[in-house]
């Protein structure tokens, strides 16, 4: 229990992606964004570490409320 509520037990997130690593990092330089890029922080899509909306899926499946890291230059 943690904080009063159940606490499932802990699963994997990553199931697809570099799984021989044992870390997955990605690192971006800001110059190469172009006006806006949009990162995936479910782990579910296809054009890792991009989002590609397979977020939508896995929360209608599971009732969560993932979605990714917007970044947009002001
Ligand atoms: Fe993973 Fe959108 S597909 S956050």
């Amino acid at each position: 229990y943690f904080l009063g509520q159940k606490v499932s037990t802990p699963h994997r997130q990553n199931t697809t992606i570099k799984l021989a690593s044992d870390k997955v990092v990605d690192t971006f330089k800001t110059e190469g964004i172009d006006g806006k890029a949009v990162y995936c922080r479910c782990w579910k899509s296809a054009k890792f570490p991009y989002c590609d909306g397979a977020h939508n899926k896995y929360n209608k499946e599971t009732g969560d409320n993932l979605g990714p890291l917007i970044i947009s230059k002001e």
